[in-house]
């Protein structure tokens, strides 16, 4: 079955006499029973914390989208991506993360994983087979994103995956660029997947949420095991609406993918850009392993202005009219920051200007084009 058909119809009620499309909200902390001992011995759901008949649909709805064995959701995509790092370490552990991984995770590697006895080392996106170098004996996981958030470097996964195996090291990738649509790690052997469904899967910017996809059953056990022993939970209005995202995420995701290609395409050949990071351009620098791993491309994409003062960039921003300035992507609306301030990395990247990026919402491509002109005409440059 082709994923469009899948997502229209997995997770839904059985068809009976006049039941509703959607799987009903239950919103509840206390279950009750009627029997004392079903409280503890009849194997049901006890508890609000545990989910509900929606919750089940959605875990349904991301193990499909990723060919995962179980699922755990939590309240961000944040806390997607912490958890999972969480339920795979212990105190003396050693662990890899990918130096253009989500800038809140590092946070939360040096500011809280340390305190734990947790060492965190932050490798080059593009060191491929060459990890097999930094891996200790204590080193536990290694943590992906790929495209890297704000430079899009693609990683390449196999190679990774493959020393992790012979090391017993597990492998989560944050998969939330390509809304699982168009990459999917756990078929290139990694053990995790999280995705901020945040992004495409609200869709409309007005919920947080997070998901954990795990390939083996052992790997979805620890993490909801660590879930439930943290006493995380998502509401059920909030599932619910998460999984109302997997209905049209096919249609506006492959809206937004056109826009930002055909955008990135018409930047590449702007007299004020020096350089497009979109890894379905063949000028990109990874443009290969995207071809290899990947079947098409996201609606976030970002750019390298020739050289300009940050108030050239600032202003080039609040020119515009339907790129907002705000952080995210994956909604409806267009976006844009500039993101040398988050820029913190251990590897050294020598960008050539002023780095922007770009996601693009599901407004009329000739809008959005006019809108980046006249502003990018008014830039001026260095020198
Ligand atoms: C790649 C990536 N992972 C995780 C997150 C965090 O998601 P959330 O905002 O739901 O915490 C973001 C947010 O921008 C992101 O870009």
């Amino acid at each position: 079955m082709e994923k469009s058909t899948l997502f229209s119809h997995i997770g839904r009620p059985k068809i009976d006499t006049g039941v509703s499309v959607n799987p009903p909200i239950i919103r509840a902390s206390t279950l009750l029973f009627d029997k004392a001992d079903d409280l503890y011995e009849g194997g049901h759901r006890i508890y609000g914390r545990h989910g509900s008949q929606v919750h089940d649909s959605l875990k349904e709805a991301f193990c499909a989208l990723e060919g995962g064995m179980g699922c755990t959701l939590t309240p961000s995509g944040l806390s997607a991506n912490t958890l999972s790092v969480l339920a795979n370490v212990k105190a003396g552990d050693h662990i890899l993360v990918s130096d253009s991984s989500y800038g809140p995770i590092r946070h939360f590697c040096d500011s809280h994983l340390s305190n734990f006895g947790v060492e965190t080392e932050y490798y080059s996106p593009r060191i491929g087979r060459e990890i097999k170098g930094l891996i200790r004996e204590n080193t536990s996981c290694i943590l992906l994103e790929s495209p890297g958030s704000l430079s899009m470097e693609i990683q390449d996964l196999p190679a990774i995956v493959k020393i992790a195996k012979e090391k017993k090291i597990t492998t989560i990738v944050d998969n939330t660029w390509s809304a699982g649509l168009v990459y999917n790690p756990l078929s290139l052997g990694a053990d995790i997947v999280v995705h901020a469904a945040t992004k495409y899967y609200s869709g409309h910017s007005d919920i947080l949420y997070g998901a954990i996809i795990s390939r083996a059953q052992r790997h979805a056990d620890k993490v909801n095991a660590t879930n439930i022993a943290l006493g995380n939970s998502t509401s059920a209005d909030d599932a619910y609406t998460i999984l109302r995202g997997f209905r049209t995420v096919i249609a506006r995701f492959e809206r937004q993918e056109k826009t930002a290609l055909a955008l990135a395409k018409w930047l590449g050949r702007h007299e004020k850009v020096s350089q497009v990071l979109h890894p379905a351009l063949d000028s990109h620098p990874d443009h290969a392993l995207w071809e290899r791993d990947f079947s098409g491309s996201a609606c976030l994409f970002s750019i390298v202005l020739k050289p300009c003062s940050k108030q050239q960039v600032l202003d080039l921003l609040d020119r515009l009219e339907y790129f907002a300035k705000g952080f995210s992507f994956g909604g409806y609306e267009s976006l844009i920051i500039h993101c040398d301030p988050q820029l913190t990395r251990s590897h050294a990247e020598d960008f050539a200007g002023p780095l922007v990026r770009i996601a693009c919402g599901l407004e009329d491509i000739t809008d959005l084009k006019l809108d980046l002109e006249q502003s990018l005409a008014e830039l001026s440059l260095d020198g």
